[in-house]
């Protein structure tokens, strides 16, 4: 019996998938159909698969071709599946050519000619046409236009921006350039908004007003009652309002959640965050433009509280801040600690745009700690620790874009489906407020006195 094997993600099957599985067939006498997995295809830069595995396989199934039918896992499965199958034959469409050769050592390889004209990547293209634009003047805006490029089913309607470096780069681009915020609202269905946090409620208040949907980088608002309003404006016009933090979205942050839900290092007793990133800012940059950069506590407090909130939740007892100015009028945080007490734990915070320290991520529990090196906030690993560290285990997840096309996967799916499926909470986002609130009317603060910083 002459066995063939083949491989695919067979997302929204469609004739093209068809076609290759009837040819894959006749080549020999029994079928085996390789599906891959979720996680395979998210490490392979997949990453908006439409259909879920059981509902490929079964796709794959109500063909009637696979006489039987397998999950790919990981890199380099082919060959071990060729030698426990004992397949003769290894096929795949001819948008492969070449890449398979170094099977020819264990079995025959055969490319055979795509269908042209169809793809589950067009399909998705056409089914959801999201067109979002992008809003604000920091550096990095460009991060966001790139990585959208990754998700099938959002096209960049625009960008609003007043940073003159970004706009030439744009230029390459073709991507049109709005003085307006109201003018890149006309074009869009959605917006990214990256503007200072300052701005945040009013922008986010006119994108909803005019029924667009919207994606915002915590904090979404400097007060609780701002944040307030502004979900209930999402939800009473049927609208998305999401919170972005891209650490949220990273698959090794994710994977960490929830291996700490199955109790790995005992009850959780402290968590302890740090975020740097030095910034050459000194007193007198302030009057020529400093007071337009995100202060330390805006810029890195949200993805400092956001293991603290996720893992130990937002009921805590007290929360206390020491702060380091730049300026006398007290707007630019160079240094901020939060500290969070609970009934049963506590947590620190420390954030810094003035201040360089190790930016690691420590839980500790009963049982033994989870180490995330710097910079936790983008890391592709970690490492559960304890007394006996022959016991110790390190988990890599591959980490994309940093996060961010995951975000906007995420945003697309809420945006579809009509519900928010982001990974920061209503009552994350609340208290992240909160804290901002709490910062900027000097509540729980203690001031740092340092002579000529
Ligand atoms: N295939 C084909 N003709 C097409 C599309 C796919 O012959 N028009 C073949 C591929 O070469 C592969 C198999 O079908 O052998 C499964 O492909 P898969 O990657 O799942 O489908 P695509 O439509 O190519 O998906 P995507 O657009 O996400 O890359």
């Amino acid at each position: 019996m002459k066995k063939v094997i083949t491989y695919g993600t067979y997302d929204l099957l469609h004739y093209g998938h068809i076609r290759l599985l009837e040819r894959a067939k006749a080549l020999g006498d029994y079928l085996i159909v390789g599906v891959t997995s979720d996680d395979y295809d998210k490490s392979r830069g997949k990453i908006n698969v439409q259909q879920s595995l059981t509902e490929r396989i079964e796709a794959v199934r109500s063909t009637g071709l696979a006489d039987e039918i397998i999950i790919e896992e990981y890199e380099g499965q082919k060959i071990d599946d060729i030698r426990r199958y004992d397949v003769d034959i290894f096929t795949v469409g001819s948008d492969w050519v070449g890449q398979f050769d170094y099977l020819k050592e264990y079995c025959e390889v055969v490319y055979l000619d795509r269908t042209t004209g169809i793809s589950s990547s067009e399909l998705r293209e056409k089914e959801h046409k999201i067109r979002l634009g992008i809003y604000g003047n920091v550096d990095f805006l460009l991060k966001y236009v790139n990585e959208s490029t990754y998700v099938n089913g959002i096209e960049i309607s625009g960008v609003c921006t007043e940073n003159a470096g970004i706009k030439e780069k744009l230029k390459s681009k073709e991507i049109s350039v709005y003085e307006k915020y109201e003018e890149l609202l006309k074009v869009s269905d959605a917006v990214y908004i990256v503007t200072h946090p300052k701005q945040h409620y009013e922008d986010v208040k006119l994108a909803l007003e005019n029924g667009k949907h919207v994606i915002c980088e915590s904090p979404i608002a400097l007060s609780i009652s701002q944040n307030q309003k502004l979900q209930d404006m999402a939800v009473s016009s049927g609208l998305i309002l999401m919170e972005a933090i891209k650490t949220a979205y990273s698959m090794a942050y994710n994977r960490m959640l929830l291996l700490l839900k199955t109790g790995i290092i005992g009850k959780l007793v402290s968590v302890d965050a740090v975020c740097t990133s030095l910034s050459n800012i000194g007193a007198s940059d302030f009057s020529s433009g400093l007071s337009k950069e995100w202060n330390s506590i805006t810029a890195w407090g949200p993805t400092g509280m956001l293991p603290v909130f996720q893992l130990l939740g937002t009921a805590f007892k007290s929360v206390e801040m020491d702060t380091l100015y730049l300026d006398k009028e007290k707007l630019f945080d160079i240094f901020t600690r939060i500290n969070f007490t609970y009934d049963d734990a506590v947590a620190s915070v420390k954030v810094g745009k003035g201040v360089k320290s190790e930016g690691e991520l420590i839980i500790s529990g009963t049982k033994g700690y989870i180490y995330v090196p710097a910079p936790w906030w983008k890391t592709d690993y970690f490492e559960v620790r304890y007394e006996n560290q022959s016991n110790n285990k390190r988990y890599f997840y591959q980490l994309d874009g940093e996060g961010i096309r995951y975000e906007l996967v995420q945003f697309l799916k809420a945006i579809e489906i009509g519900k928010d499926t982001g990974y920061v909470s209503k009552e994350v986002s609340y208290h992240i407020s909160e804290i901002m609130e709490k910062f900027h009317s000097e509540k729980n603060v203690r001031t740092l006195n340092v002579e000529d910083i």
